[in-house]
């Protein structure tokens, strides 16, 4: 089910007790029997009472010193007071839970999920207890050699149970799913679709937007499914008018309440249409990570600040790298009129040979597709970072999931990122063969950090080898430890705001003469963790790229973006 929100939810949030399991011993010890000694002879080498205690929602690693890079087995327990009604049905949601999750109620294993950004439910009406019962997660934030991401990524690897847990109760039927957008290329055409679950799939529905003075009447077929078709004199969403509706979604027995904007996004030729106008994307790259905390960012103010970041730096577009963020984090940004980009942590090596990968990727952009889709600001979906074209198997599964996608939502566009390695003699030479089944081209590219200039920044010539695209540089930029202004200033080594800064300068020089440009995302808002950044004087386990610094302080490199964005005219 979708939109939580609006659900008849108890919180499962607070204070969870769990097993720290470093070396795996509770699957021998089968330690969700909760087995309690009953006799004088008996003995348990385990028990979830007397042991530590965290939080949910967050990561584990900030909540322990010993947990701080913590990659293995927790296992987390919650019990709960439940009172039946023979007429509900009782689901568990998880907003999101870092990688592998097996949930057990009562001792019995219910369910099993992989990836860790996604939301997924279990049904367990009928499995409760009147009274008591005890919910059990085995989390596993272990990285997979053919998990997504795999094994080697720029960010730091929060476990946990990260996201909210929900216990929903519905009636016998319930609205499962809706999608309720513009039709494609229209200004007035609602569209969209909704899926009855439950034993009597024939229900009289009704979608109605009071505002609009709308109710459209229907009723679902006997798979549950009902069309939803109408003409409606929207106001449509637009970062100048983030115009939201509520919209009521009835069905016999359940009624969803909701806030949809309208809009339309396409590519046409070179350009990224918004509403029928040109729209530049003037966007930055955000890890879901709390400002000043150093761990996962999970509360309503740690969106509020990064996204008012992205405000202050004249943003339009936030790219939730690389991984679907909180839905919260998406609604706010909706409200706030800020555009966002969806992306699945398809990231750089993947093990897209391995029988199982295409399978799990698929799933998990349904997934972040399910959850996402009638949040009009998610303007794209992404489905890739950085995979190399001569990685086994990766042509064929991304082209598939790019034509699956589509398939799934033609209303948005369809995007991955690919990194430049074309770039000789002061030209990038850019070509993929996936270019022809995304909508924009979007690159990566590290002049004057990665990769030294090789020519002046305003003379860079682009061979654009694909069919008439919007490109949209998806990340550039460089690292600074704020406040270092270490010499010589205009060397990478110093690791200092005037280098960073001059990447910035010449960054921008060069954009004025990229062809295609639609769009820009300056990597990255906020300095960010990854233990692979070792410098122990300048990162010290942080990526220092932010154009805000770990505490909080704007780079001088800040002050360059912000003032190219605002003197921007379309
Ligand atoms: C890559 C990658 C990012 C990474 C960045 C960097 O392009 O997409 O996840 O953090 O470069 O090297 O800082």
């Amino acid at each position: 089910m979708i939109n939580t929100g609006s659900r008849n939810c108890t919180s499962l949030n607070g204070s969870w007790n769990v097993i720290i399991d470093p070396a795996d011993g509770g699957n021998y010890r089968q330690v969700w029997k909760e087995k309690k000694a009953l006799s004088k002879t008996e003995f348990y080498e385990y028990s979830f009472e007397g042991g530590p205690e965290l939080k949910v929602p967050v990561d584990f690693n900030s909540q322990l010193p010993e947990l701080t890079y913590y990659e293995g087995t927790i296992w987390y327990k919650k019990s709960f007071q439940f009172q039946a009604d023979k007429k509900k049905r009782q689901f568990i949601h998880f907003g999101a839970v870092n990688y592998l999750a097996d949930i057990y109620l009562n001792s019995q294993l219910i369910g099993r999920h992989e990836g860790g950004f996604t939301p997924f439910q279990i049904e367990i009406t009928g499995s409760l207890k009147e009274g008591m019962n005890s919910l059990i997660v085995k989390v596993n934030n272990k990285r997979q050699k053919d998990g997504i991401p795999g094994l080697g990524y720029d960010w730091f690897n929060y476990g946990g149970i990260t996201r909210d847990v929900n216990l929903i109760e519905t009636g016998e039927s319930y609205i499962e799913d809706y999608f309720i957008q513009l039709k494609k290329n229209s200004a007035d055409q609602i569209y969209g679709w909704l899926k009855i679950n439950g034993s009597k799939l024939k229900q009289s529905i009704c979608v109605s937007i009071p505002e609009l003075g709308i109710k459209y009447k229907s009723t679902s077929d006997e798979n549950g499914l009902a069309k939803i078709e109408f003409t409606a004199a929207i106001s449509p969403w637009s970062p100048d008018n983030p115009k939201l509706y509520k919209v009521l979604i009835e069905a016999e027995q359940d009624t969803i309440i909701e806030e949809i904007g309208f809009r339309t996004i396409e590519a046409r030729g070179t350009k990224i249409y918004l509403n029928g106008n040109v729209i530049f994307l003037k966007g930055v790259n955000i890890h879901e990570e709390a400002p000043l905390r150093s761990s996962k960012a999970v509360s309503d103010s740690d969106f509020r600040v990064l996204l008012n970041w992205a405000k202050e730096l004249g943003c339009n577009l936030v790219r939730l790298a690389h991984y679907p963020h909180n839905e919260k984090m998406v609604r706010m940004a909706e409200k706030m009129g800020i555009m966002v980009w969806d992306e699945i942590p398809v990231y750089q090596n993947i093990e897209f040979s391995s029988a199982a990968v295409p399978a799990k990727i698929s799933l998990m952009m349904r997934e972040m597709i399910k959850r996402d889709k009638n949040r009009c600001a998610v303007i794209t979906w992404s489905l890739s970072n950085e995979t190399s074209p001569g990685l086994e198997g990766r042509n064929q599964c991304l082209i598939a999931l790019a034509k699956e996608c589509r398939m799934i939502d033609s209303t948005r566009l369809i995007n991955s990122v690919f990194c430049s390695q074309g770039y000789n003699n002061n030209t990038f030479n850019l070509w993929d063969p996936l270019y022809e089944y995304f909508d924009v081209v979007s690159l990566n590219e590290y002049l004057g950090w990665y990769v030294p200039w090789q020519g002046p920044a305003n003379e860079v010539k682009w061979k654009i080898n694909f069919p008439d695209k919007p490109l949209i540089i998806s990340e550039f930029g460089g690292e600074a430890l704020f406040g270092n202004n270490s010499e010589p200033r205009d060397a990478a080594s110093s690791w200092s705001e005037d280098y960073q800064e001059q990447i910035y300068k010449d960054q921008i020089e060069m954009f004025h003469t990229t062809p295609n440009l639609a769009g820009l995302c300056p990597w990255i808002l906020v300095d960010f963790r990854s233990p692979v950044r070792m410098h122990p004087i300048y990162q010290a386990g942080w990526n220092r790229k932010g154009l805000i610094s770990s505490t909080g302080k704007k780079k001088k490199a800040w002050y360059v973006m912000q003032k190219y964005y605002r003197d921007m005219k379309l």
